[in-house]
């Protein structure tokens, strides 16, 4: 039995009591994220802030004393251990339908037909510290795990079903957000060669190959079990992507190979020196006149304190250690820093697909802050940064 959501030819099979209890899960992902979320929000609003207020005769300044006052609230621990049981217990239900299938997954993508794309290995490449010794979002194991065995696809395979569990199917939805951004702020961009960096199984970098069908589509990443996973499953879908294991901080490819360059939420998982050698090697990789788009989360400056205090125990609960560094970067120094002139930079607000409407693949809208949006409404706005 498969999910119909995200089928393709790599799709793990899942029985009925593993469709039942990712549903659970969703499930009750969505009542955190949502219900309980929103009664903390209310908690906060009416009752903690107000009480610090009468106490001390001013309002909460920022999200560290926000932290202060609501980290001994019981209510409030309740909520979030809440969060992180529900973690991991989305990783344990995604662990064990992929352990146990894990071989004929494997044999899967060694024997996938390949006629479109390509697949360049490095196994001599230095796994970055940001991505070998960190299981990000609490995912086991991380991006490289089972990087030792040659013919892995386990990390590909987990993140696959753990973003259907995020995103209850709509793969490729923040690459269709860089896609709407572009489609709005460049119309006559024609692409020839798009580069996504940090694209783990291309689910933006299929988006690319939709959007820009005359382009020659290039996808890197660090992770090996996720560019085979990645590739078999471009194959099966007809998408031609060439994918090859590279860091982002230093490529093989030629000094102004690209017309476009671009990321989804790869930033905040990496480092600050990282993201800084990463806009340096997209500048050397840019043709003159390119465009580089790199989408992620929203900056502490658009998001509400009480919001600041929620994403920022990312870092503390869900293994995001660079998540909160980044929220407070300032974007346009570190473009600027790596050689782009100012006036070419931008840090615009838009939503990331799925936020309008929840989260559909076939529908982004591109608000920005160039078009009147102040804040990030909510969950699932992000910044894209870039140069024109
Ligand atoms: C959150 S995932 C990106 C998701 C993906 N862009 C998408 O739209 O589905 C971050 C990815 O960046 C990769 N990564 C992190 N640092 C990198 C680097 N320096 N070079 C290349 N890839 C990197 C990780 O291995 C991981 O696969």
């Amino acid at each position: 039995m498969t999910n119909k959501a995200y089928d393709h030819g790599m799709t793990p099979e899942m029985n009925h009591d593993e469709i039942a209890r990712e549903h659970a899960v969703r499930a009750m992902r969505f009542h955190l994220y949502s219900q309980v979320s929103q009664g903390t929000r209310g908690y906060f609003t009416n009752i903690v802030a107000p009480e610090f207020e009468k106490a001390s005769g001013r309002a909460l300044k920022d999200r560290q004393e926000v932290r202060k006052v609501m980290q001994e609230r019981p209510y409030v621990q309740l909520h979030l251990s809440l969060q992180r049981s529900v973690q991991e217990v989305m990783w344990n239900t995604v662990i064990e339908n992929i352990e146990r299938q894990l071989p004929a997954l494997n044999q899967r993508a060694k024997d996938c037909e390949r006629k479109l794309g390509s697949l360049v290995l490095d196994d001599q490449l230095e796994i970055p510290r940001y991505v070998a010794n960190v299981d990000i979002h609490c995912m086991p194991g991380g991006y490289d795990y089972d990087a030792d065995h040659p013919d892995s696809v386990a990390a590909g395979a987990i993140y696959d079903r753990g973003i259907s569990m995020y995103q209850r199917g709509a793969e490729g939805a923040l690459g269709l957000s860089v896609i709407a951004y572009l489609q709005k702020n460049f119309p006559a961009l024609k692409a020839k060669k798009v580069l996504d960096i940090g694209c783990t199984i291309g689910m933006s970098a299929q988006r690319y190959c939709d959007a820009f069908p005359d382009a020659e589509v290039y996808a890197i990443d660090v992770a090996a079990p996720c560019l085979r996973y990645g590739h078999a499953r471009a194959e099966s879908l007809g998408k031609k992507i060439y994918f090859s294991q590279q860091n982002a901080e230093h490529t093989n490819f030629s000094d102004g190979t690209f017309d476009v360059v671009v990321s989804t939420i790869l930033a905040h998982e990496t480092s600050t020196t990282a993201w800084q050698n990463i806009l340096t090697e997209c500048r050397r990789l840019l043709k003159p006149g390119g465009v580089m788009v790199h989408a992620d989360l929203p900056q502490f400056a658009d998001i509400d304190v009480y919001s600041q205090f929620l994403f920022g125990n990312e870092t503390r609960y869900n293994n995001e250690p660079f998540w909160t560094t980044f929220r407070g970067m300032n974007l346009k120094a570190a473009m600027e820093t790596a050689g782009f002139a100012p006036d070419q930079c931008f840090v615009d607000l838009a939503p990331m697909a799925g936020n309008e409407g929840g989260f559909t693949n076939t529908k982004v809208t591109t608000t920005s802050r160039a078009q009147g949006a102040k804040t990030a409404p909510g969950f699932g706005w992000g910044v894209q940064v870039g140069i024109k």
